[in-house]
This record gives C-alpha cells, structure tokens and sequence, in this order.
C-alpha cells in the first residue's frame, strides 16, 4: 500500500494543487461581514470537493453564524469512525501592503504556496479531503469517514458548542483527526500533545469628558493613553511574570523529566533570532522559549489605540484610550476564571482620575491529549511510514478551543497532526504552505486510516 499511496500522490500533485488554489481564491474571511457571501462560497466549495473525492452525501449545516461543512462516508457501521475537523474561514489579510504577492491570489515561490489560508487551515483541511480521495480510489475505505469543516474558527467557534450538543448522534466517531497544528521541522516530525487557551479581551480608559487641547489641559488633567501605557506596563514585573493576583494559581507544574523531555526537541535559538530579526529572546525568567510558548501563560497586547493618528501633528489630549488583550492560558486555567482576575484587578489598579471598562470577547480552554492512546499510537506509526522517522510529542502555543468541547460534549479525544511550520507565517503577511509539508501530510492522513483501524481492531 505504501508504493500505492505514493505514486498517487505523485501522479495527481499538481491538480490537487491546481484545486487547493481554487478554494485559496475565495476570501474567506469570517471576521468581516463583507466577506459573508466569500465564507458561504467557500463551504460551497469544499462540499463539492468532498461529494467529488467519494463522500455518499456532504452538506452546508447552518450554526447561527457561518455554515458548518458535515460530509460522511460510512463504509460498514461496524469498522471504527474517524471524524475530521478543520475549519475553512481564515484571518483578515491586513496589512496588505505587507505582503509581497495579494493573499488571494496564491502563488507558489520557492516549493511554497503563497496566500491567506494556505496554512491556517484551508491547505490542511485540503490534504484529508485529497487523502480521502486517494483512499476510494485505491480501494474500500479501512474506515469509516466523517468531515465536520466550520467558518468560525478563527472568530472563537461560538456557534460550535450548541452545534456539537444538537448532533451528537450524527457526530458519533471514535476518535477526532484535526490538521490545524504545526511539525516541530521538516527533520524532526511532530505530533501534538497540547494547546493553550485563550481569554481575549477588550478596554477602555475613559478621562476627561472631551478630547482636549494638550497646551492648555496637559500636565493638570489624566491622558487615558498615558494611563493606560502605565497600567499595562504594571502588568507584569522585571521577571516578566504576571502581577495579576491568583493568575497562576492553578497553573499545572511539570515534573522536572517532562521539563527535559520537553527542551530535547532540536531547538536552535540562533536560527529563531535570526528568522524574526530580533537580538534577543525576552520572556519569563526561568523558562526556556520552548517553554515560554507551550507551558506558561501569558498576557499581550494585540491592538492599542486612541488619539490622534492622522497624518502630520494634532495637539491633543484625548478623552479615550483602549487595547485589545490576550491571554494565553495552560492547565488547568479557565478562560472564565482569567477573565474574572484581570477584570478585578484592572479595575483595582486604575486612579481616580479614569473610568475603566473590560468587555470580554471569546475564550477557550487549554488542551492536552495523551500519548498512550490508540489515536497518538497510530498517528506514530503512520509518521512512521510516511517520514520514516518517529515523531516527537510536542505542546503548541496556539488555541483550538473546540478540542476541550470535543472531549466535554461528545467525550471523543483528538488527534492533533498537523503539517505546518512554526515560520509559516500564519496570521501574518505572506503566509505560506511549503508544497512538500502538503504532499507528506497527505500521505501521513492516508496511512493513519490504516493504522487506525487496525490498532483500534485489535483491541476489540
Ligand atoms: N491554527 C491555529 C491554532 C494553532 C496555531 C495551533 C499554531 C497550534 C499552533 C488556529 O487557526 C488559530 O489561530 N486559533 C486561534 C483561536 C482563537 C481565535 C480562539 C488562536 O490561537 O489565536
Ligand atoms: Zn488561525
């Protein structure tokens, strides 16, 4: 079967590129409701591609907010159930003048596709419907096969939780395939074991009632920027620690041997500096980076405005500020919880001179799944074959929020094998997908089918 998978691969690369670039083409972007007829084309789309690679039926669901893909092939009820999930919408592409060709319109440069999306997460979802495709063609399904693709993915997954809850019966599977991660390097392949959560936020610091002249009131009046500079910087301490009461409290403690297993990956600081032009890494004393972006929490800024930012000079002492705020959560953090301390102590920590307001936006629980199961055992093996190497377990710093549901809600664990690299840009300007991550990831999806429903027939 190896050879099979292959040459298949091999002889259809360039369509199942030609196709992907199709959907890239459709700007998903599910933040911007002038993008709604772009997001309802794209699920189009994909529903097509998914009745085109062999699925018995494929539909648009509706959530409340942007359509859900659900496509099945149930080849015999009796063999396990694998349910694949991704999400078709993607993040706005601004700034646009950053990037070097227009992120909807992909290009491939250097073995790379170029376009928002390509990534996170339309390239990945593509790679399971074309592992499907390669799948019916090569023979009958060693399982049975469920797609559930949603376009809110990157707008906190509101409307998921009620879908989940409504359709648990059709969602009935045995284990959760998502494509939405990145591989430690193309040498060192990587399976992984956990995402952070996520408690996202907005303020507001309110002073004087007006916007004001800065000769006339500066010096005697609060500027809401200034102030709001001031409390964020209090936030944390020389240490970089979080100075927000309770905000560790919960957090998980690694053992000193899951800390070393950790720090084996191949990590070379030098290149990282090197890839985002810095000088020096800056982040919590005591951890390493690998550390700091998988297994502590953390607090940043996204977005800061207010007063003038007009061309050329206004004086002005505005009335307003405001910022958007992340924070990145770990076991056993709760978003609820998070949200509730910042609030407090936002508040706690503001002068009289200014009014404050916290606004909640979405949130996600932190998620870690087991090496020991039969999903990450024949996720091993099927890097096995595919690579030829054994993947590493590794923790992620990003948020897929729906995998704690997937576990609460339908009490299914996930398997996160993703194909992306940590430098490919997603969110950002130019984000690409390297064309060989796409091909072996396909390759790696088919083999898991396999080694899924053997490893899961076995223990029957
Ligand atoms: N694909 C990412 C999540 C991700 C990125 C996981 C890198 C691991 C490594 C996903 O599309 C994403 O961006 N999620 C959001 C969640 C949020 C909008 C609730 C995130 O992490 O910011
Ligand atoms: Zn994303």
């Amino acid at each position: 079967m190896n050879q099979e998978i292959h040459s298949y691969i091999q002889e259809n690369k360039e369509r199942f590129l030609s196709e992907l670039c199709d959907w890239l083409r459709i700007p998903s972007v599910s933040a911007d409701s002038r993008h709604q007829g772009d997001v309802v084309r794209a699920a189009e789309y994909i529903k097509e591609s998914l009745l085109a690679a062999g699925a018995d039926k494929a539909e648009l669901c509706s959530t409340g907010g942007h359509p859900l893909v659900y496509a099945e092939k149930i080849v015999n009820p009796s063999l396990p159930t694998i349910l694949v999930y991704g999400h078709y919408d993607v993040q706005p592409p601004d700034p646009l003048n950053l990037w070097d060709s227009p992120p909807f319109e992909p290009v491939v440069k250097e073995e790379k596709i170029y376009a928002r999306g390509a990534c996170d997460d339309k390239g990945q979802v593509f790679m399971h419907v074309k592992a499907f495709e390669l799948l019916n063609q090569l023979g009958p399904l060693p399982c049975n096969i469920k797609f559930m693709i949603e376009g809110e993915e990157e707008v906190g997954s509101d409307n998921l939780g009620p879908f989940l809850e409504k359709n648990k019966e059709k969602l009935k599977a045995d284990i959760i395939l998502v494509s939405d991660t990145a591989i430690f390097s193309m040498d060192t392949p990587s399976i992984t074991v956990g995402l952070r959560g996520l408690s996202y936020l907005e303020v507001e610091v309110t002073g004087p009632n007006r916007d004001l002249h800065s000769g006339v009131y500066g010096g005697a009046v609060a500027n809401p920027i200034n102030t709001l500079c001031a409390m964020i910087a209090s936030m944390k301490d020389a240490d970089h620690h979080i100075t927000i009461p309770g905000f560790y409290d919960t957090v998980e403690v690694l053992s000193v041997e899951d800390r070393a297993a950790l720090n084996k990956a191949p990590f070379s600081i030098d290149s990282y500096k090197k890839h985002l032009d810095i000088a020096e890494v800056e982040g919590e004393k005591g951890y390493t980076t690998l550390e700091r972006t998988s297994i502590r929490p953390t607090l940043d800024v996204n977005g800061i405005w207010g007063g003038y930012t007009g061309e050329g000079a206004k004086t002005v002492l505005p009335s307003k500020a405001y910022a958007k705020i992340s924070m990145r959560l770990v076991p056993n953090q709760t978003p609820d919880e998070i949200t509730r301390l910042f609030t407090d102590y936002f508040h706690s920590i503001a002068p009289p001179s200014v009014k404050v307001k916290v606004t909640p936006h979405h949130g996600g629980e932190p998620a870690v799944t087991p090496t020991n199961s039969i999903g990450y055992k024949a996720a091993e093996q099927a890097f096995m074959q595919a690579w030829n190497k054994t993947p590493i377990p590794m923790r992620e710093g990003g948020s897929i929020p729906i995998v704690a549901l997937f576990e609460r809600v339908l009490g299914l664990k996930t398997v996160l094998m993703g194909f992306g690299l940590d430098t490919d840009a997603i969110h950002s300007p130019n984000e690409h997908f390297g064309i060989a991550n796409f091909l072996k990831g396909i390759e790696t999806i088919a083999h898991f089918h396999f080694t899924f429903a053997q490893l899961q027939n076995e223990t029957k």
